[in-house]
């Protein structure tokens, strides 16, 4: 049976990243005797210009249907003057939530090669490997009332903070086991000193916790966490935290690997899931051939992993952009010594590199 995928390439420098990530994707799936359907569909200001909303109905329709979505960016100066309800980050939003992909997973990973793009010492950060796991579908993204209204002859800019006990315990759990598959340590990020939501979150970590005796449970504050990843990265495992929290700090851990560009994320906890790097749009460098297109590509590692349960076919392209960023960079991690390529020529080099150092043949196919 076909593997269908939508590939949503949306703004900025997402339908150049997207494009040669879906040649990798391609290119293992063929190997693996995989056979994949791919389509497209408009998002973000490309489908606010197309079709006067951020996430048409067929799109969204589309992205219900597929197995995986490879999702580019969204977003640009031209689209920032506009409702929140019609923006291209609406988009990104409302399939979030319509997908029920309520766990984001955003590995933030120093590669050995890239020690020195870091603006960290290397020695804080060699070796660094860090999983944050944020919470997508809840917390003040969503929380009502929101809204600017008039008060009392004042503007008035109101969100809602918001969690409910099943949708803590429910993040909470792919926290524990995700730390479980990893080096067993997670650390719940939250605000139990100001925010009830927190002390709520707190509670309901500890509890879950007891399920999981294997996994070495500790509580940050959030001011904390972000001073502890920047002070002392390598104690963290596996972080959990929610919308908001995680959003800021899945910034500062991607910092620690030197280049956002790096980063991959899985959107998970549906029927389906969506694969985006972390980056977005980047509309300055746009159409220029200069963007990294590895994050994007890792995406599609994340994609083999978690929605087809193909470990082998994921490691083979963590392998090759390993190898890759030894000898060839873009732009944003250029150093000495190395050989500056533009996007294409670095998808392009990720696909010979594969082609070089094939998995065996048997371990492929599973
Ligand atoms: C992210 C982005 C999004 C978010 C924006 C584009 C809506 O910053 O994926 O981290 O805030 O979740
Ligand atoms: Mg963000």
């Amino acid at each position: 049976m076909a593997t269908n995928i939508l590939v949503m390439g949306g703004d900025g420098i997402g339908p150049e990243v997207t494009a040669q990530a879906r040649q990798v994707l391609q290119a293992a799936a063929q190997a693996a005797g995989l056979e994949l359907k791919l389509d497209t569909a408009p998002v973000g200001g490309a489908a606010i210009d197309a079709a006067g909303q951020p996430l048409p109905p067929e799109s969204l329709a589309k992205a219900r249907a597929a197995d995986a979505v490879l999702f580019g960016a969204v977003g640009g100066p031209k689209w920032d003057t506009l409702d929140f309800a019609l923006r291209p980050e609406k988009a990104l939003l409302k399939l979030r939530q319509e997908l029920g992909l309520f766990a984001n997973l955003r590995p933030a990973k120093v590669y050995p090669a890239l020690v020195d793009a870091s603006t960290l010492k290397p020695e804080a950060i060699a070796g660094c490997d860090i999983m944050v796991v944020r919470e997508l579908n809840g917390d003040i993204y969503f929380g009502e009332p929101r809204g600017i209204t008039v008060e009392n002859g004042v503007r008035v800019g109101r969100n809602t903070m918001v969690y409910s006990e099943p949708e803590i315990e429910r993040i909470v759990r792919v926290g524990f086991d995700v730390a479980r598959k990893r080096r067993k340590k997670l650390c719940s990020v939250d605000k139990a000193n100001v925010l009830e939501t927190s002390v709520l979150w707190r509670e309901v970590a500890t509890r879950v916790g007891k399920e999981y005796p294997d996994v070495a449970l500790d509580h940050l504050y959030v001011d904390n966490a972000a001073m502890q990843l920047i002070r002392a990265p390598k104690r963290f495992d596996t972080i959990v935290t929610g919308n908001l929290f995680g959003d800021i700090l899945s910034d500062a851990a991607a910092m620690l690997t030197g280049s956002i560009g790096m980063l991959p994320s899985a959107s998970i906890g549906g029927r389906n899931a969506l694969y985006e790097p972390i980056h977005g749009s980047a509309p300055d460098i746009a159409g220029k051939d200069i963007a990294n297109p590895l994050a994007a590509i890792l995406s599609v590692a994340m994609l083999f992993k978690y929605s087809l349960d193909r470990p082998v076919l994921e490691g083979w392209i963590r392998d090759a952009v390993t190898a890759v960023v030894t000898t060839h960079r873009t732009a944003d991690i250029m150093a000495p010594g190395m050989k500056q390529v533009g996007c294409r020529q670095m998808g392009e080099r990720v696909l010979e590199q594969m082609a070089k150092a094939p998995p065996q043949a048997q371990a492929v196919r599973h």
